[in-house]
Formats: structure tokens, sequence, C-alpha cells
């Protein structure tokens, strides 16, 4: 056979090869991400599960998305179920710190990756996850009380504070909490003279300040909110007393959601603390680098920052949630 004619087999043969192939043994198989959310209790939370749903359309993922409403049992029903259907990752944010050893303990036996997003847990034996892309919800405390602590220099004698706590058992409840009371700490006139959950929601903030007007009056001169939701609906309580936010009470609070701008900009809340909902594109390419094999950092902080109602106006225009 001459070389020509070699040639010419050789090519009928590659195409022969290549037409009896089906397409599909070249694409790559679309990675699963099982991804159980906490609910909607917040502005923040529905800007997290956006980021989360477009960031993994975006990135060619699917994402297996649950709602558990707020309750824990429904996440672990959840998880069970993402075990079950053998998807290449998980990806909770915890309702609370506690309790989730076991399904863990499962998840890693059924040799899932799990990648903790936002919130944590406090179990001892970090091997049960991947990684943890999250926030330093101490330092968000610590921000929210140093503003109040320079503040404080321009105020005169006691500062009695409020304080909204967030889900019972939730990891950005218990941090915010320690941060506050630690950057308030050494200075004798700032007390916390009432602090009680409104559970992450402007409803039971809006319920909570009524009730601790009610309690204490014109006596509170600070209310300081672990999110902006409860904040919000704390604003409404304190004009429904014929007070002004902001001013008769100082409001502090965290996330820097659009809500709180907009409040900042009518000159009703005086700071918000940043904590970026925005963790979806790093979610899946997280994933994705898991599934590639490659490592990862076992810690990764979200962006915080602080934003006074002074620069609120300059800053909304960029604001992306
Ligand atoms: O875990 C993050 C917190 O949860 C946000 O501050 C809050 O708004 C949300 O509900």
């Amino acid at each position: 056979m001459n070389n020509h004619r070699r040639t010419v087999l050789a090519s009928a043969l590659a195409a022969s090869i290549a037409i009896a192939t089906p397409l599909t043994a070249f694409a790559q198989k679309k990675i699963v991400v099982g991804f159980s959310q906490i609910g909607a209790e917040s502005e923040w939370r529905t800007a997290n599960t956006n980021s989360m749903k477009s960031a993994a359309a975006a990135a060619g993922i699917e994402l297996k998305f649950s709602d558990a409403q707020q309750k824990q049992e429904n996440q672990i029903k959840a998880l069970r179920s993402f075990i079950a259907q053998k998807v290449d990752v998980i990806a909770l944010t915890p309702v609370v710190e506690s309790g989730w050893d076991t399904v863990l303990k499962e998840i890693k036996d059924a040799k899932i990756p799990l990648i903790l997003m936002d919130r944590s847990v406090d179990s001892k034996d970090t091997s049960l996850y991947a990684t943890h892309i999250g926030f330093d919800f101490v330092k968000q405390g610590e921000m929210a009380g140093q503003w109040l602590v320079e503040r404080a220099k321009t105020m005169k004698g006691d500062i009695n504070v409020v304080e909204l706590q967030g889900t019972v058992g939730s990891a950005p409840a218990i941090d915010r909490k320690k941060g506050f009371e630690d950057a308030i700490k050494g200075n004798a006139n700032i007390k916390i003279i009432r602090s009680q959950t409104g559970d992450f929601t402007r409803a039971k903030g809006k319920e909570v300040m009524e009730a601790f007007l009610k309690a204490e009056g014109k006596k509170i001169n600070v209310l300081y909110a672990h999110n902006d939701d409860m904040a919000i609906g704390a604003i409404q309580a304190i004009e429904e007393a014929g007070l002004k936010p902001a001013k008769d009470i100082l409001v502090i609070s965290v996330d820097g959601v659009k809500g709180a701008f907009e409040a900042m900009i009518a000159g009703k809340l005086n700071v918000s603390v940043e904590c970026s909902p925005l963790l979806g594109p790093l979610v899946m390419a997280t994933a994705k680098d898991i599934v590639a094999g490659k490592t990862v950092a076992r810690r990764i902080i979200g962006k915080d920052g602080v934003y006074p109602m002074e620069t609120a106006a300059k800053e909304f225009p960029s604001r992306q949630y």
C-alpha cells in the first residue's frame, strides 16, 4: 500500500470512530451540588439564595435546593436525601451551631465533600467538612461595638443599649453578641439593659422593640440589632412610639442590605456593618476544585466593612444586594 492510500484509510477510520462514538461521551458530567438553605427570614438570606442559584447556573452546576423553613430537622432530612441521591458535593448553612455530628458523619461516610456556607457548626471533629466559607461574626460584633465606643465620646452620662439578638443558638447571634460585648467592655457608662431574640426577622424585631420601649421607654439610648431586618422592624416601633430613630435612639445593625442603606439615607439608621451574602461564586468555584481533587482552604472569610449613614448616599448606587 502506498503512503497516500495509507493516509486516506487512516482518515476514514478516524472519521468512522468519531461518528460511531456518541457525543455525550465527550461531554463532561455535570457536577451536582445539594444545598440546604435555612429559609428566607431576611433580605440578606434572599440575596444569598439568589447568589447561590445564579452562580450555580453560571458555573454549569446542577443545584438541588432545599429550604428548611428555619428548622434543623428539615435540614437533617434534606442532607440525608442528598446522600441518598449521591450528589457530588453538599453545601450547608446550619441554622444553629449544635447537633450536627451524626448527620455530618453520615455525609463523611458516604464520601461526599461538605462545604459549610455562611454559618458554622460547633463540631469538634473538623474533618467532617472540607471547608467553611463564611464570616468572622465576632469581628462584625466588635466593629458594631467600636462604632458605639467612638460615638460615645460625644455623649454624656449613661448609655443604655437594648439588643435584638438573632436566632437563638445560631453562630451569628452568639458571636455578634460576644464581639459587641468585648468592644464595649472597659466603657462603664455603656450598658446593655435588655437583650432578647428577634429571630433575624422584621416582624419579630418590631414586636420585641415595642416590648423594650414599653418596659424602658425614654431610658433607651441605643439599639444594637444583629441584622438589618430586625433594625428596620424596630425603627417602625420607635417611630410609632413617637421617637426619632437614629436621633433619640441610635440604631446600629449588621448586614449592609439595600433596605439598611435606604434607612440610612432617610436618616433613620446610624450604621450598618457589612456582611456580604454574595458567596455563590466562591462556593461553586470551591465545589469544582473539590471535585477536581484540588486542595481547598479550610476557612475562607467573606467581605465585611462598616458603613455609617454619612457615606450611605455615595455608596448606594454601587450596592449589589
Ligand atoms: O447568617 C447570616 C445572618 O443570617 C444575616 O446577618 C442575617 O440577616 C441572616 O438571616
